[in-house]
């Protein structure tokens, strides 16, 4: 029998550079299960919010982490986040949660405790009988598949990327939130060696998804 093709595409960059919008759209053309792992990191942030937990208070948050149970639910293309069986809502693309997300990001036992999480959406994505996994984040082709088939790292102009967020109707502070990612100890926002790095400030989301497509085709028939 003919083994298929699996595929595992490790798309990383700052805030608003574009990997949610790009990440989507190959994940419908090439029929991949679609992880962004920002919004597991902003899960659990507004849960940490809910129980009352700050990120200055180690203790606390180990206690919050030791008591939630992790599962994944496929909707649509995308593998969402449980946590103790329910379901995150908009609450987690807040205003407050955007401002506390990257502080309770750079702890090590949060980032720990979402490893195995996402290492698991591959399996997650065979069973579900998908041609393989695109996943988006930070530290998703330095640390969590730094073997994956195809790694990118896009970036843009800062303000560019906060006219994108206005025009999202949302309020972020990208630059902060990018700042606090990338000088953290743990799993640094940084471009992994021998990813390749696109620049999408002047590219509309179609022309850098065109890009991408062409690389990951590439890679389905290499494997
Ligand atoms: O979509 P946007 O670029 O605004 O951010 P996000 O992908 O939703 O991620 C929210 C925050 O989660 C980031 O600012 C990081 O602090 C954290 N994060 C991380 O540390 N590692 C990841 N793999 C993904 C997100």
């Amino acid at each position: 029998m003919v083994k298929k093709p699996f595929i595992i595409v490790a798309i990383d960059g700052g805030a608003a550079s574009g990997k949610s919008s790009t990440s989507l759209a190959l994940g419908e053309r090439f029929h991949l299960l679609h992880s962004d792992t920002g919004s597991y990191y902003r899960a659990l942030t507004a849960e940490m919010m809910r129980l009352g937990v700050s990120p200055d208070d180690l203790a606390a948050v180990r206690a919050a982490l030791g008591g939630l149970r992790l599962g994944t639910r496929v909707v649509d293309r995308s593998a969402r986040i449980e946590i103790s069986g329910r379901q995150p809502g908009g609450e987690i693309r807040s205003r407050e949660v955007n401002d506390a997300v990257s502080h309770f990001a750079a702890i090590p036992e949060l980032r720990t405790a979402l490893l195995e999480f996402q290492r698991g959406q591959a399996d997650v994505a065979r069973k579900g009988g998908f041609r393989g996994l695109v996943m988006e984040g930070r530290d998703i082709g330095s640390v969590i598949f730094p073997d994956a088939d195809v790694r990118f790292f896009l970036h843009a102009d800062p303000k560019e990327r906060e006219r994108r967020r206005v025009r999202q109707g949302q309020h972020d502070r990208v630059a902060e939130r990018d700042r606090i990612d990338s000088s953290r100890k743990t799993a640094p926002l940084s471009c992994s060696e021998g990813a390749i790095s696109i620049d999408t400030t002047r590219l509309s989301i179609a022309e850098v998804t065109d890009a991408m497509a062409a690389v990951v085709d590439r890679a389905f028939g290499a494997s």
